[in-house]
């Protein structure tokens, strides 16, 4: 029997990784130190607060009455229609109060081991650039648009900010499991695409969806893409694409549902039994789910992004 890993309880300091832990090999701009993080927050052009408050007014036109209520009393929490690039000083002076939560400054996507240690420590690393007109439909890197209006609200929610403090401890297991893509894909289904039921209907919790002009209104009333309750050992095998509209959201009861199948359990087992790879397409809808919608997947069929295909 394979012995149990020890979880990693001290995240004061950067741990390490673990042997032969495979990340994404990204370079380390010369001005950022092990951390990743910026030394200070970049002076925002008008320019700059103007693409901000235009992409604000514009997902505000569709999320009233689709993204979840934590969202919405979140963005109002933290005033982010104030006006202009939030300063990350102002937001996690007012995101202590409330949960504990920071947002610090980097640069660009950093790697997953430094990521999950910054979230353990409760700390929300966010881009610092912002995009251009030129990108102002789609990016995919995340910006301090996608990463602010769309994580950041989540955070003011108690459970939810559990949760990805949690999420953020639970990596060093991934990683010395080798499991890093199976929670990742938890990661992608939760926290980017997640859905949740709500006492008026399905709303969206994920900040994949909530920054972005198209997928809020496909992801809820689509007939393409598929709906299924979560359950973990199912998502976690199944893959995921990060450049168009998905073909399947997972739902959540609540993010106390979501807490309880997460955190509350112990993932060795589960790892243990996990492929290195996905098992189920991200199209594929199975015997054993909880089917709340079968897509008609006509947007993939029809070619998805570039293709002209109807977000229908
Ligand atoms: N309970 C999981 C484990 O034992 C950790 C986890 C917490 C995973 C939160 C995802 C989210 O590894
Ligand atoms: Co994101």
């Amino acid at each position: 029997m394979a012995a149990t890993i020890e979880p990693e309880s001290d995240f004061s300091a950067l741990p390490d990784p673990g042997e032969g832990v495979f990340t994404a090999p990204l370079k380390r701009p010369a001005h950022v130190g092990e951390d990743w993080l910026e030394p200070a927050q970049t002076d925002y052009s008008a320019e700059d607060d103007k693409i901000w408050d235009e992409l604000f007014a514009r997902q505000m036109e569709i999320l009233p009455g689709r993204a979840c209520t934590a969202f919405m009393q979140g963005l109002d929490k933290l005033d982010l229609g104030r006006g202009g690039v939030p300063d990350f000083g102002r937001l996690s002076e007012e995101l202590g109060r409330q949960t504990g939560w920071s947002v610090v400054p980097v640069p660009m996507l950093i790697p997953d081991h430094v990521f999950f240690w910054h979230l353990a420590n409760r700390r929300f690393p966010a881009g610092n650039f912002i995009r251009t007109r030129e990108t102002f439909d789609y990016i995919q890197e995340p910006d301090v648009f996608h990463d602010v209006f769309g994580h950041v609200p989540m955070l003011t929610d108690p459970v939810f900010a559990d949760y990805m403090q949690a999420y953020g401890r639970a990596g060093w297991k991934a990683m010395r499991y080798n499991r890093l893509k199976a929670l990742g894909a938890l990661y992608w289904y939760t926290v980017e695409f997640g859905l949740i039921r709500e006492a008026d209907g399905l709303r969206i919790y994920g900040a994949g969806i909530l920054s972005g002009p198209r997928e809020a209104v496909f992801a809820l009333e689509g007939e393409s893409p598929n709906r299924i309750m979560l359950a973990v050992d199912r998502v976690m095998r199944t893959d995921y694409v990060i450049d168009d509209l998905q073909p399947t959201y997972f739902v959540i009861e609540s993010f106390e549902d979501l807490y309880h199948q997460t955190v509350e359990r112990d993932f060795d087992q589960l790892y243990r039994n996990l492929g290195p790879g996905f098992t189920y397409a991200n199209a594929a809808v199975l015997d054993i789910d909880n089917l709340l919608h079968r897509g008609t997947q006509e947007y993939h069929l029809r070619g998805g992004r570039g293709s002209g295909a109807a977000p229908v």
